[in-house]
């Protein structure tokens, strides 16, 4: 007769060793060494032998019981081994895939013309500068030669605040002119800054925003002269709106900050909407000669140094160059205006190399 034990550990080491997953293996580890299980059944013989035999045959059936129950943890050590090799393969990352084509962002029209100016003036020497929003009411009007109850006041509908905390009243700058005032008090001429920058005004409709933006231009020296004004913003006009014999006028007009002052208009065809030619002409900017009162504010000598300022609406400009027909569509971040009107972040701006010519 063969030895039941040895026949039992051949036997059960093939089962396990078939066992080819986790769940089999438990499976055999219960037919083995669970409660009604083979060497279970084995170990339960003993209490009818007499001692002799229970001494020997227990040791062997407790040898079989430690050596399967080896063999069951080291199965089951395989068994878990290839179950996370196999979802590690199931779960496999390639980051080496090239990326999926989501929508892409676009930069806003705004922020495009803000680098289209400084880019332009950039070439022609000028730095960029920037200041609070929310302003000093001395710097938005006082030392720009606007006193306080002067009419001039009115031409701007003024944010004024509450001046919480502060000895001194504020405003929501209503233009970028106060940055002439921190500029000269800040730096020695010569000076050439352009500001482009937030402004606020109550006021609100299809043409006007609260919040809208400016860009203000100061060149001040030794021998500056109106003629330097008109070359600069003509030698700009052309170059921002890409026309290289752009016809520009220089009316008259009034700022108490400039003297003389005036209203540069460039010609445009209201029929067509075409800019460039046409017998009608449509104001751009404004812009003057610094007023020899806001020189003497900043502790410059009139005699000694002159210069010119001019300051534009940043919507404006960017409406007129891509025809966008509505203000406010410029603040309502709608995607699909975006996409249409952005440029991509990729583009380089190229005005600065100017006119060929
Ligand atoms: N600050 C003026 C405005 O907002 C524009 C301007 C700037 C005019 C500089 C002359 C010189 O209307």
């Amino acid at each position: 007769m063969s030895n039941p034990i040895s026949l039992i550990e051949t036997e059960a080491r093939a089962v396990i060793g078939a066992a080819a997953d986790l769940a089999a293996l438990d499976a055999a580890r219960v037919a083995l060494l669970g409660k009604s299980g083979e060497v279970t059944a084995l170990l339960k013989t003993l209490g009818g032998m007499d001692s002799e035999a229970r001494k020997s045959f227990g040791a062997a059936v407790n040898a079989l019981k430690s050596s399967l129950t080896e063999a069951l943890e080291q199965r089951r050590a395989v068994l878990e081994a290839s179950a996370l090799e196999t979802r590690l393969a199931a779960e496999f990352v390639d980051v080496s895939l090239p990326g999926r084509v989501e929508a892409r962002g676009s930069i806003h029209p705004i922020s495009r013309t803000i680098e289209e100016l400084t880019a332009l003036f950039g070439a022609m020497g000028f730095g960029v500068k920037d200041g609070p929003d929310i302003e000093e009411d001395w710097y938005n009007f006082g030392a720009l030669n606007i006193p306080a109850h002067h009419p001039a006041r009115a031409m701007m509908d003024t944010f004024y605040l509450k001046a919480a905390g502060r000895n001194k009243p504020m405003v929501l700058r209503t233009h970028t002119s106060p940055l002439q005032i921190r500029t000269m008090l800040e730096q020695k001429p010569p000076i050439r800054v352009i500001v482009p920058g937030r402004t606020y005004r109550s006021d609100h409709d299809a043409t006007h925003s609260p919040m809208f933006h400016q860009c203000e231009g100061l060149v001040i020296d030794r021998d500056i002269t109106l003629a330097h004004l008109k070359g600069c913003l003509v030698d700009f006009l052309r170059a921002y709106f890409e026309i290289p014999d752009l016809k520009a006028r220089f009316r008259a007009s009034y700022f108490p900050f400039t003297e003389p002052s005036m209203e540069i208009d460039i010609a445009w065809d209201r029929k067509t909407g075409a800019i460039g030619g046409g017998n009608d002409w449509l104001e751009i900017l404004g812009a003057g000669m610094v007023h020899p009162n806001v020189l003497a504010n900043c502790g410059l000598d009139p005699r000694e140094f002159q210069g010119f300022a001019f300051g534009m609406g940043i919507e404006r400009i960017t409406m007129l160059k891509h025809g966008i027909a509505d203000l406010r569509n410029f603040y309502e971040s709608d995607l699909r205006w975006l996409a249409h009107y952005g440029t991509s972040p990729l583009a380089p701006v190229t005005l600065h190399e100017g006119d060929p010519a």
